[in-house]
């Protein structure tokens, strides 16, 4: 049997020492406090952002040549200018800066904690990312130390030519041509802002030329769920869920044997 509001108002009154305030604006209104109101709940934690949304980028503008001078570390792993030293690393030269700099900052939010990029971008500002991303951006696009073109089977490379550039309906592939551009150079309107001066497709990242192991390991973390950290994470999640490991191989061997 529930009771009356009165005795409720009372118990509330009699049992909240620590909840005075609520019962004195409850009466203050004009309102017996229920019990509920009365319980002393925990202040509500404020909702932590658990993605990026990265729907309405701004553009990214930093220094080239100061970000040049804080490259020295990201040599060892990038080359000094963006074409990485072997195919487990990604390039970075010519990649839009918009892309670059949110990279940077989901390593930092520690999007994935296991990566080699989390303890490197830990200790990194917001103006030295803003600086890297435009001197990676500022360079050009360099061949790859190792030549992939020279190790690359021909089949599985017109395989991923074909699968980039029509999808599998069959399958359920989507082309990737469609946003990652016809030449693999990212959305070919990725520059044009929309009517608010911002450019959701700049953070539509070029794929020509990159390094094989890093494509397939990246395919691989978005397929697998374990690189979810914004919104183009999503997008990429989606699209990976129809990849298996064959499309995967094939797609990596003829975006790697592309000239840049
Ligand atoms: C020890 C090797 C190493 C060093 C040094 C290093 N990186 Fe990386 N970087 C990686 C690896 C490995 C990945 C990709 C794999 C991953 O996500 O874990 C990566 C990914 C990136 C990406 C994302 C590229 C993409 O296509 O999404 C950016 C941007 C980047 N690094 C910038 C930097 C900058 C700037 C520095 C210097 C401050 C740096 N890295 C130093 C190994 C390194
Ligand atoms: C609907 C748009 C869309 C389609 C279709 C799409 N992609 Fe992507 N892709 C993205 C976005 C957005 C990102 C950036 C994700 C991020 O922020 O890390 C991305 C990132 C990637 C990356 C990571 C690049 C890097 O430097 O780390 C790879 C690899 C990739 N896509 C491959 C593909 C392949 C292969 C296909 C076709 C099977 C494809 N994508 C289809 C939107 C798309």
């Amino acid at each position: 049997m529930k009771p009356s509001r009165p005795r409720r108002w009372i118990a509330a009154v009699a049992t909240a020492a620590a909840c005075a305030c609520v019962a004195a604006m409850a009466m203050a209104q004009g309102v017996p406090a229920t019990g509920a109101q009365a319980q002393a709940e925990p202040a509500a934690a404020p909702v932590a952002v658990r993605y990026l949304d990265l729907r309405r980028p701004e553009p990214i503008h930093g220094d080239a040549a100061a970000g040049k001078a804080k490259s020295e570390v990201c040599a060892a792993c990038h080359g000094v200018t963006g074409t990485a030293t072997t195919a487990i690393f990604p390039n970075l030269a010519g990649q839009r800066a918009e892309y670059l700099y949110w990279e940077l900052v989901e390593y930092k939010r520690g999007a994935q904690p296991e990566s080699p990029m989390t303890p490197l971008a830990t200790g990194l500002s917001e103006q030295d990312m803003r600086d890297l991303a435009a001197y990676y951006a500022s360079q050009q696009r360099q061949p790859a130390a190792q030549d992939p073109q020279a190790t690359v089977d021909p089949t599985l490379a017109e395989a991923g030519r074909r699968l980039f550039l029509n999808g599998d309906p069959d399958k359920g592939i989507a082309p990737c041509q469609g946003c990652h551009g016809p030449e693999a150079l990212g959305y070919p309107l990725a520059a044009q802002a929309d009517g608010a001066h911002l450019s959701p497709y700049a953070l539509y990242p070029a794929l020509r030329g990159q390094q094989s192991t890093y494509l397939q390991s990246r395919l691989n973390a978005f397929q697998q769920g374990t690189l979810l950290d914004s919104t183009n994470d999503m997008i990429m999640h989606g699209v990976a869920q129809r990849l298996d490991a064959q499309t995967i191989e094939s797609l990596a061997a003829w975006l790697s044997s592309l000239p840049p």
